[in-house]
């Protein structure tokens, strides 16, 4: 591939967050040129002028531009598609909507994210069980699935316990309530034993991920978390299949070596066009009642990751006891964090800023409305 064709397979992970489809296979991106300073322009055709996401999808496009080595600065050229080209785009948005539809219970405009970390005990299940919930705070509904198989911990983190029912046909997450959204869980734990679990090997596994999509009833959910184990690019692989608009969340240590073991994580899912939508750093620099700050596993990871990927900085979460033993209890952390903490904090970055839920500003789901009112009432050519 040369560098256009890299950049243009790169842009490919960028989707139109409304419509749920890959920007380039709506037909949104147009010429790219790179000079060999690594100087970038990207034509990119919006739906409308004033789409309220423009800002966002500018930004996505410029971090997957920038993700490329090859690539020094970018310049975008924004337009409009005309009528016709709208009328296309719109077109190839439902096919692609009704060719993956009938997979799972998830749509492609609901946003997934992975909670990703390249090895364990950086606190991965921790910072998804407090997000999870800090979303839930939020009024949201929020499908968790404990991709864990082996080290399951999130019906134990989330305090929620129960026999999953099937209705239909489909497994029943199961729910808890916290504030005015709630949390809906899946999780290996709440079906197998440890022993059993520690068994399952290879296919298997994959299989039982694949279930927890395609055999599960998600419908109603607004977001969907997804704690992974480390170092399981298949199982990755399995859920980047069915859920094709997954975007990772890379967590990291303030520590060197755990930044370098969070680059690989990403490195990969990029190989695997999954988007790297940003880095969290946990146990950052804890603060004790004196005032005095200490970063006992050092510090800036988390930034230095974030610039080397260039993608977002999603926030520190500080070393706190507190997330550790309300875990053991089933009550996060974040249940006592009142309207500004660290998980609240995060949770509003990614509603507002990160991965927007689908339909909350609307342009193209507008859109996709008076298009196809404007298809009815034209003539047929
Ligand atoms: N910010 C934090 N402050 C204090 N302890 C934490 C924090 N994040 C995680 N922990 C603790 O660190 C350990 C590992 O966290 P866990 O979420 O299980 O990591 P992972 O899922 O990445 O293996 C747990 O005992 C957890 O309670
Ligand atoms: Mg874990």
């Amino acid at each position: 591939m040369n560098v256009v064709e890299h950049l243009r397979d790169r842009l490919s992970q960028v989707r139109d967050p409304e419509l749920g489809a890959s920007i380039v296979e709506l037909g949104m991106v147009g010429e790219i040129s790179v000079d060999s300073a690594g100087h970038t322009t990207v034509q990119v055709a919006l739906t409308t002028a004033g789409c309220p996401l423009r800002s966002q999808i500018e930004r996505d496009v410029r971090e997957a531009a920038l993700s490329l080595s090859e690539v020094s600065s970018v310049e975008l050229v924004m337009g409009v598609l005309d009528a016709r080209a709208k009328a296309d785009l719109m077109k190839r948005a439902r096919t692609i909507a009704q060719e993956r539809a009938p997979f799972t219970s998830i749509p492609l405009q609901t946003p997934v994210l992975m909670i990703a970390s390249g090895k364990g005990g950086v606190g991965k299940s921790s910072v998804s069980a407090n997000l999870a919930v800090a979303l839930a705070k939020e009024g949201l509904t929020v499908g968790v699935l404990d991709a864990d198989i082996w080290g399951f911990s999130l019906s134990r983190l989330l305090g929620i316990e129960g026999e999953v029912q099937a209705r239909g046909g489909k497994m029943q997450p199961l729910e808890r309530r916290f504030g005015d959204g709630s949390i809906r869980l899946l999780s290996m734990g709440l079906l197998a034993n440890e022993d059993e679990a520690l068994m399952w090997r290879g296919l298997i596994v994959q299989k039982a991920v694949a279930q927890f999509i395609e055999d599960a009833d998600w419908s109603g959910i607004d977001y969907m978390l997804i704690d992974t184990p480390p170092g399981t690019g298949d199982i990755v692989m399995t859920l980047a299949r069915l859920l094709p608009q997954m975007g990772q969340v890379v967590v990291t240590t303030p520590a060197r070596a755990a930044q370098r073991v969070a680059a690989r994580s990403a490195d990969f899912a990029r190989k695997s066009n999954i988007r790297v939508l940003g880095v969290i750093e946990n146990m950052s620099a804890l603060t004790c009642s004196c005032g005095e700050r200490h970063a006992l596993f050092g510090s800036g990871a988390g930034r230095a990751l974030s610039e080397e990927l260039g993608v977002s900085f999603l926030g520190e979460i500080p070393l706190s006891p507190a997330i550790s033993a309300a875990s053991d209890e089933g009550e996060p952390a974040v249940v006592h964090e009142n309207g500004d903490g660290p998980f609240t904090r995060l949770a509003r970055r990614i509603v507002d800023d990160v991965a927007p839920r689908a339909g909350a500003q609307g342009c193209s789901a507008r859109m996709l409305d008076s298009i196809n009112r404007a298809l009815r009432e034209a003539p047929q050519s």
